[in-house]
């Protein structure tokens, strides 16, 4: 299985990007490849880069980090929204659900989820601490997620 960590964020690079580092970390014995990108909080940024990894070598899963907040800046879900054949709302509620236990502040985080053709997307926040935390969450439902999808 492959994975996408796709960094969403105007002041990281690649060197500095803690959180893409935590959810690879999370998922290294899951997935047998797994590639990080850094992209701009750009709606035809994000859309371009999971659409050329989608058609390039065809993840089973990619994950996001960032632009999920209520600034003007972040546009990740809106990028995700975009591009999906079909959303996975009981994920984004899961996440939603777990994540207000942990901490009140995950309700200014947007949630999405959901297929593009073979591949399931997935938005988290930016926090190396919230992508810890949600790829706790993730473990139990991931794998058979993608058994289904493909
Ligand atoms: N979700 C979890 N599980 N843990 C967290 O610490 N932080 C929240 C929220 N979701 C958090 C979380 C905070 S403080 C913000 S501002 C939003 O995610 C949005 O983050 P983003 O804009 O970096 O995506």
């Amino acid at each position: 299985m492959q994975l996408g960590v796709l960094t969403v964020t105007t002041s990281r690079t690649a060197a500095t990007d803690a959180s893409g580092g935590v959810l690879a970390e999370a998922f290294d014995g899951v997935f047998e490849r797994v590639e990080r990108g850094v992209v701009d909080d750009d709606v035809e940024a994000i859309q371009a880069a999971m659409l050329s990894w989608i058609r390039e070598w065809d993840p089973d899963c990619i994950l996001t980090t960032g632009g999920t907040g209520l600034d003007a800046r972040d546009v990740t879900p809106e990028a995700v929204r975009g591009l999906l054949d079909r959303e996975a709302p009981g994920i984004a509620t899961m996440l939603t659900v777990q994540s207000l236990a942990k901490t009140p502040m995950a309700a200014l985080s947007r949630f999405v989820a959901g297929v593009k053709r073979q591949t399931l997307i997935i938005c988290l926040p930016g926090s190396p601490k919230a992508c810890r935390e949600c790829a706790e969450m993730l473990h139990p439902v991931l794998r058979h997620a993608i058994d289904t999808i493909r």
